[in-house]
């Protein structure tokens, strides 16, 4: 039953709460200070009811007493939030701590636990760090998505634009990732290194498609307007919302060991490892592939590329590795692995 249903008041800030808690007093209490600090809030006392608001409403936050009445626990409660589009963050109260109520709170993704009684400050503290962190967690899952289906969109759009390159941004995402991992690459860079390999000639959309698609060698002027696709990806990439090093790789990916590469002519460890892993991914694909000026190289000619251009074209201990992995697997040394991409 419910014994206070503390009206809604509107906001001077903040957002909507959820209070659920069988004593009255605390639920007056807590209505008080959470309305006063300008949050719209609805108190329950039970265990079905809340379940029940907490679907039909709209909350940013659900505070809850752990044991409401004799049997019903506020983990329902909070399992219920998990459960819901967007996740809406649970703050357990209890005024008596245990470690199981912590494994059962952790189990229950339950964001906080408070200890009663509590000083407003800190619980108004807790209340806005809990709703913004949730808010930053729900904007960079959106984003995350987003990004996720531009970067699989994208490479094909380059590729309708020059066929001879069908799947090569996806292969290059595998190979760069097996090396990566040969390499102990952290897996954040990881992450961002897929990204980058996934993305690296997103800057070809700029080039007309009567050079990218030329058949024959090109002209100086040609090859000059083909050379800018990696400025223009990180430039196309500025407002990608993954870390700058994404951004950084894309510019990168024609970069050499001893610094003839361009756009920048940076050499040597001025490209970090997963950029020069990148680097190196990218020409294996254009050289064990057919395209539309050469045949796909055997594995003893690709072998005896980078032996030959290790400290040159690339970095020598990753030509190293490529060059004996082939030796040792042949093109199954960059076998694919299902679902590897994201
Ligand atoms: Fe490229």
């Amino acid at each position: 039953m419910v014994d206070f249903v503390g009206g809604t008041r509107r906001a001077k800030a903040g957002g909507r709460v959820l209070v659920v808690d069988d004593e009255p007093s605390m639920l007056d209490a807590l209505h008080k200070v959470l309305s006063r600090a300008g949050y719209q809030v609805t108190c329950l006392d039970g265990l079905e009811a809340a379940k029940n608001a907490l679907v039909e409403g709209e909350f940013e936050l659900v505070l809850t007493d752990l044991y409401l009445g004799d049997s019903d626990l506020g983990y329902e409660i909070a399992a219920t939030a998990s459960g819901l589009q967007p996740r809406v963050p649970v703050i357990l109260l209890t005024g008596r701590p245990s470690f199981d109520s912590a494994c059962e709170a952790l189990r229950s993704q339950v964001h906080e636990i408070l200890v009663k009684p509590m000083e407003p400050e800190a619980l108004l503290s807790v209340c806005r760090n809990t709703i913004q962190a949730a808010a930053m967690e729900q904007t960079q899952r959106l984003l995350e998505g987003q990004n996720r289906v531009l970067a699989t969109v994208v490479p094909r759009m380059i590729e309708a634009k020059d066929p001879t390159t069908c799947g090569h941004s996806e292969r290059v995402v595998g190979y760069a990732e097996k090396l990566a991992q040969l390499c102990g690459v952290e897996e954040e860079d990881r992450d961002a290194l897929r990204l980058a390999a996934l993305l690296h000639d997103i800057g070809k959309v700029g080039i007309p498609e009567e050079i990218l698609c030329k058949q024959g060698p090109l002209d100086p002027k040609e090859r000059e307007v083909i050379n800018t696709h990696p400025r223009m990806g990180y430039e196309i990439l500025e407002s990608l919302a993954e870390s700058d090093k994404v951004r950084d790789w894309v510019y990168q990916h024609h970069e050499r060991w001893d610094g003839k590469g361009y756009p920048q002519g940076l050499g040597e460890e001025d490209v970090a490892l997963p950029g020069r892993i990148l680097v190196l991914a990218e020409v294996y694909d254009a050289l064990a592939e057919e395209r539309s000026y050469k045949p796909a190289w055997p594995v003893p000619k690709i072998i005896g590329f980078f032996r030959e251009q290790a400290g040159s074209h690339f970095d020598p201990e990753l030509a190293g590795i490529v060059a004996n992995g082939l030796e040792n697997e042949g093109k199954g040394f960059f076998a694919p692995e299902a679902g590897m991409l994201f």
